[in-house]
């Protein structure tokens, strides 16, 4: 990483469009531009969980927020002309594997045709320099062979979420070779490029049906969780660790760097791919006196069994590794819970974690200590 003060210059005024602002990871990123000093304008449906971050930390307050929807092209195109972006980050989504067995309809036509109707928008708009499209380490050809998938693998999917992510990426393969390519850059003057991330944890995730948050509202509520895949093995990361990726790549691709118009992984350190079961007993742990959990014996729907990321392409060419591990993102992510459900504001907490993350990851000292 270049830095804080190279982030926090390159960010103040920058206008900057994020799709799906109000979920979890698109709430901490919204909080995290506006930190930066830049200008943030959100398009999304509304929060998708109550409670919710957006609502809590009072994300609106902090962006200029259009509520809309992705399949509607006419209304993507309408927040696009209006935003004016130099940049899009674009991650709102049907973000649920069980949910997409549920909703598989809506869940490619917002996956799939919601990312064609950004890009779509994109084409259409003066000024625009950068795009990254947010998809998932889901969206991968999952063969079981406990390999850590590098970004040539091919795409794939055996759930409606993950495949749809996989349809997302080679939606943003076709429009970079077709519309936005880096050898006509002069002409267009847009960069694209999309990034998969790990399972991410975080305070402020409330999704039903995903670890972290059913362990936290159990364990709050005094009740045992009930676990679906405690053998399953997932690259688990804190969630400001894509996003300081997420970040690294558009401000590389809008400063016109066009050879990182790729696709790249941003996970954690191999060793912290580890069993659901894991991190539902150090959770347990760390929470203390009452917490717990049981594997369910229910039979439940198709879900990856093994996936983890590698990242050494996002660390030789962009500089990018995680900062927390996955120890100090489970920490961080426990003490952030607890603070709210004592009452703690939600908005403070976030931010302090976001500048102490952005701390952690300064490369000396004196940087640490510009915000
Ligand atoms: N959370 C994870 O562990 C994880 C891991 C890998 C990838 N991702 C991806 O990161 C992105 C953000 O994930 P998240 O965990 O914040 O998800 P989330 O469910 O909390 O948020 C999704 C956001 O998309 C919006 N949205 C959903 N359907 C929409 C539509 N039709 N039109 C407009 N907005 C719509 C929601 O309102 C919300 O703002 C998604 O693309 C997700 O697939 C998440």
């Amino acid at each position: 990483m270049e830095g804080l003060v190279t982030q926090m210059s390159f960010w103040r005024g920058r206008r900057v469009l994020v799709t799906g602002h109000t979920g979890f990871k698109g709430s901490w990123l919204s909080l995290q531009l506006a930190d930066l000093g830049a200008e943030v304008t959100g398009f999304s449906l509304p929060p998708p969980t109550e409670p919710s971050l957006f609502v809590a930390a009072r994300v609106a307050k902090h962006v200029r927020h259009i509520d809309g929807d992705v399949r509607d092209s006419d209304a993507v195109r309408a927040a696009v002309a209006s935003a004016r972006p130099e940049i899009v980050l674009h991650l709102a989504a049907q973000s649920l594997v069980r949910t997409s067995y549920e909703e598989p309809d809506a869940t490619f036509a917002t996956n799939v045709m919601g990312t064609v109707n950004v890009l779509e928008g994109a084409r259409r708009s003066d000024g625009l320099r950068a795009i990254v499209v947010v998809t998932s380490d889901k969206c991968y050809e999952n063969r079981e062979t406990g390999r850590a998938y590098v970004e040539d693998d091919p795409m794939g999917g055996h759930d409606p979420y993950s495949a749809s992510k996989g349809c997302a990426e080679l939606v943003v393969s076709a429009y970079r070779r077709s519309f936005f390519g880096p050898a006509d850059h002069a002409r267009h003057g847009v960069a694209l490029a999309s990034a998969r991330a790990g399972n991410v944890i975080g305070g402020g995730d409330w999704a039903k049906d995903r670890l972290v948050p059913d362990l936290m509202r159990d364990f709050a509520a005094g009740r045992r969780t009930r676990i679906r895949f405690p053998e399953a093995v997932r690259p688990w990361q804190h969630v400001l660790e894509p996003l300081s990726g997420y970040l690294e790549l558009a401000r590389r691709l809008c400063e016109g760097e066009v050879s990182v118009a790729e696709c790249w992984n941003f996970g954690p350190a191999a060793s912290d791919a580890q069993p659901v079961r894991r991190l539902a007993d150090r959770l347990a742990e760390l929470w203390g006196e009452g917490a717990g959990w049981d594997a369910t014996g229910e039979p439940q729907p198709h879900e990856a069994g093994h996936l983890s990321l590698d990242c050494t392409k996002a660390e030789e060419r962009l500089g990018w590794r995680p900062t927390w591990n996955l120890d100090e993102g489970l920490a961080q992510t426990l003490a952030w819970y607890q603070a709210y459900y004592r009452g703690a504001d939600a908005y403070n907490l976030t931010v302090n974690q976001i500048r102490a993350h952005a701390r952690a990851s300064a490369p000396s000292p004196s940087l640490a200590h510009g915000r």
